[in-house]
Order: C-alpha cells, then structure tokens, then sequence
C-alpha cells in the first residue's frame, strides 16, 4: 500500500519532494535520479534548484533518468523531452548534461533504443528515487492503459487523450507526435523508491485508481501498489476520491 501524504498545494508538495531528494544527494552524492516531464514535478525542480543553491549541495556526480520520450520529432524540438529536461532540470539544478539520459526518440536508432536504455539504466545501478506524474488514462510514463505490468522500455503508440491533453505544447494538435519511446513499468518498479505526484480534480479518478483500485494493466498507475516503497503526494483536489 502506498503511502499517501496531502499536502495544501504544489508548491509545498515540491517542498516536500525536493527535501528528499536533497537528502538523497548529501547521503549519495552519484544517486540516481529518475525524472518525469509534464507539468506536475515543475514545482518539485524549482524547489530543488533553490535547495540546491542554498544548501550548495554538490550535484556534479548525480545522474538521472528520463521516463519517456515522443519518437519523430525532429531534434532539438523544444518540446521534445530532451529539450524539456535539459530546459527544466539539467540548467535550473546544474547537472551535468552527460550525466542525464533521455530515452533516443529518433526513428533511424528506434529499434536498438529501447534496449539500450535498459541497458544504461542497470549499468548505473538502477534508479534510486523516481519522480512520477500521472495522466487522466492513469498512465505512468506514457505507459497507457493495457500495458504490460511487467513491461520495459519500447515503443508505444499515444491514446487520442494523451495527445489532446499534450496538444497544449505544440502549435497544433496535429504535430502531437503518434509514438513515444518510454520505460515499461516493470522499469519504473525496479527503481527503489516511487514518489508519485498529482494535483487537481482532473487527476482525482486516477490517483484514486492507483493508490486503491485493483491492480490492473488497464490502471497504470495501480502498479504502484505492487513497489515496497511508493510515496503519493496530491493536493485536496487530487485526494478528492480517496
Ligand atoms: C505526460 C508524461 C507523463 C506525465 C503525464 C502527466 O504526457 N509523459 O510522464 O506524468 O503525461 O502530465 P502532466 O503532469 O502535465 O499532467
């Protein structure tokens, strides 16, 4: 069972986020970090980027992990996730841009990516603390409902949802990329502690799914349940059907 803890908004939910990952850094100082993109950890990196800064924690050695990346887009789109989490992480935190790994979404090394990630991920020794968001289809990652619970990293071709919820990034919904690259959730579960993140009415039914629904490939997030080690952070609203 997950623990749940509601916090009165965003801003103290990446207060409290980032005060672990701080603590994670200063007892393991090359941890490993997995990063979710979205908007729900935004205020969990501001946060950290502060911590970092007052607190002049060293960040040289830390290393992360990227959940997923659309496939297609061309390189350095801003939206791409590359772009997203060199622009939200890699600079606001000061990590070292070789050190933070970003699922290859380019279709020519589409075929040997996906391994290769998993690849990259074990040789670092796994992933100590992962930041996730969730979708309203209750995906984690872009795990979308039907994946596999023992899954790893592939191709998946995006929900009509997942694409209109994203088509706020993009000039028009039709350059929502119709493919992504993203670690399975037999990946997500091998990293040793979840910290999974979600505000508002919109993500209630899928934080309600995954923290006390049955365990189900078809409620992504439900395999949170199966983890040891699983925080929920959510304010009131995303609370509101527990
Ligand atoms: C995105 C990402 C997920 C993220 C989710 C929720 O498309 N691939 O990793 O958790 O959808 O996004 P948001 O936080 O913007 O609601």
């Amino acid at each position: 069972m997950a623990e749940v803890v509601i916090v009165p908004d965003e801003a103290a939910a990446g207060e409290l986020v980032a005060g672990a990952v701080a603590e994670l850094i200063v007892d393991r100082p090359d941890s490993v970090l997995g990063l979710a993109t979205g908007s729900t950890p935004l205020s969990t990196y501001r946060a950290l980027a502060r911590r970092i800064e007052v607190d002049r924690l060293d960040v040289s050695r830390v290393r992360g992990f990227a959940l997923d990346e659309y496939v297609g887009l061309p390189a350095g789109h801003p939206e791409g996730y590359r772009a997203v989490i060199t622009r939200e992480v890699v600079e606001p935190l000061g990590l070292r841009p070789e050190l933070v790994h970003v699922p290859n979404g380019a279709p020519e090394t589409i075929r040997i990516a996906a391994a290769e990630y998993e690849r990259a991920i074990d040789a670092a020794g796994g992933v100590d603390l992962q930041i996730l968001g969730i979708g309203r289809t209750g995906h984690i990652g872009f795990n979308e409902p039907g994946s596999s619970l023992a899954s790893l990293t592939r191709v998946k071709t995006l929900t009509e949802e997942t694409r209109a919820d994203n088509a706020r990034f993009f000039d028009s919904p039709d350059e929502v990329p119709m493919h992504c690259i993203t670690q399975g959730i037999g990946t997500i579960l091998r990293a040793r502690h979840l910290v999974l993140l979600a505000f508002g009415d919109a993500k209630a039914q899928a934080v309600a799914d995954a923290v006390e629904g049955p365990v189900s490939a078809s409620r992504p997030g439900s395999a949170i349940q199966l983890h040891p080690h699983a925080t929920v952070v959510v304010d009131e609203a995303a609370a509101s059907r527990l």
